[in-house]
């Protein structure tokens, strides 16, 4: 049967196909409990595509990516890549994909289940109940703007340099977004960058200064410097509900905010572009925060459920399925509490299981709700 909702699989290299094969039963579960089908479709990316193709994304891969309603990617790379031409390496894949896609906006919760709160390496009492949010630009900033490159200084040595650009509407988009996302969850907006050394910095903050003073008059408003916002994530992270900030700097403190929660293994994220005026859709490409993790791939231990949350939050973000998602949350947060934990959160007096039984455990309790 032909479904309206295409769902483009990019499973990738490493933990990426383990754990995006667990959550295709739960797209199955939903198909047979739910009468939900997706119009599932697999592609290759990254490593995979490279070994194949020669390449790390095939431009009919990009085709059928532009054309779905969402891509669930599962993770890419690894060391038998470490000595491919840069353009060649598994992670321009996923670059390629999230400019030509032009998916400006990614989404990086970061919540702790109430049952992993004594995971954190913080005290426990600073991260039960956390839930922030790190919304990253995708699309510019110093991971795409030229000039850059490598070049001969003619004296035996050489320059090596990036560009950090941004322009006014670039800032303004994702700007929006953030003001958008925290009337609908706390009302705090933190926009960070580095106005105090970078022009793009200078720019950044004035740009959100005029557009909250327009826009966001019944929110909550600051800037920080990104440093500091580092710091403030270990010291107290419930101080903010929705952080904004560039390519770089989203990179390296989304990281950071992972890692409050416990377990990279446990954290989605999701990246948007634009709504379109005439269809209402968007691009969207949904994974986990986690890697590709070389070292564990094939012993059947990752944890799938940031892949899981991933896919929940296409429900949420791309099917407008919303009950489904919350279901699945539900379903994830009972499972740890009743203390199944794969060996990336085991922690004393808990189960310790394999990926397939974490994810056979969380279809029982699916199947308990229907
Ligand atoms: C991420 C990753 C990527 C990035 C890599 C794999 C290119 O670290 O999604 O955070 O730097 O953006
Ligand atoms: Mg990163």
């Amino acid at each position: 049967m032909q479904s309206n909702k295409k769902l483009l699989v990019l499973p990738g290299d490493g933990i990426g196909p383990e754990v995006v094969n667990e959550v295709l039963r739960v797209v199955d579960w939903l198909a047979k409990k739910r009468s939900v089908t997706f119009d599932v479709e697999e592609g290759l990316v990254g490593g995979a595509a490279y070994d194949a193709h020669g390449t790390p994304l095939t431009d009919e891969t990009l085709a059928d990516a532009v054309d779905a309603d969402a891509v669930l990617f599962g993770s890419v790379g690894g060391p038998q890549y470490d000595d491919l031409p840069f353009e060649e390496k598994p992670e321009r894949g996923l670059l390629r994909l999230r400019k030509e896609m032009d998916l400006f906006a990614n989404l990086r919760p970061a919540m702790v289940f109430e049952a992993m709160a004594g995971s954190s390496t913080l005290k426990r009492d600073l991260v039960a109940g956390l839930d922030i949010l790190i919304l990253r630009e995708l699309t510019g900033g110093i991971y795409f703007a030229q000039p850059r490159g490598i070049e001969d200084l003619g004296d035996g040595t050489k320059k090596g340099f990036d560009t950090n650009l941004y322009t006014t509407p670039e800032i303004e988009r994702i700007g929006r977004v953030a003001i958008d996302l925290a009337r609908k969850r706390r009302g705090k907006v933190t926009s960070v960058e580095k106005a105090n050394v970078m022009m793009s910095g200078v720019l950044w903050r004035e740009t959100m200064t005029t557009l909250f003073s327009a826009e966001a008059e019944d929110l909550e408003t600051e800037h920080m410097y990104a440093d500091n916002c580092g710091m403030q994530l270990v010291r107290y992270p419930k101080q903010f509900d929705v952080i904004v900030t560039d390519n770089l700097f989203g990179d390296m403190l989304s990281d950071c905010a992972a890692m409050l929660t416990g377990s990279l293994g446990m954290l989605p994220s999701a990246s948007l572009g634009a709504v379109d005026e005439v269809t209402g859709k968007r691009h969207a490409l949904y994974e986990p925060v986690h890697g590709s993790a070389p070292d564990i791939a094939g012993q059947k231990i990752a944890n799938p459920i940031a892949e899981l949350l991933s896919f929940s939050m296409a429900l949420r973000y791309s099917f407008e399925m919303s009950d489904d998602a919350d279901m699945i949350d539900g379903a994830i947060e009972r499972v740890l509490a009743s203390g199944i934990r794969t060996p990336d959160i085991m922690a004393d007096g808990m189960v310790r299981v394999s990926t397939n039984v974490m994810m056979d455990s969380i279809l029982r309790e699916l199947d308990n709700v229907v």
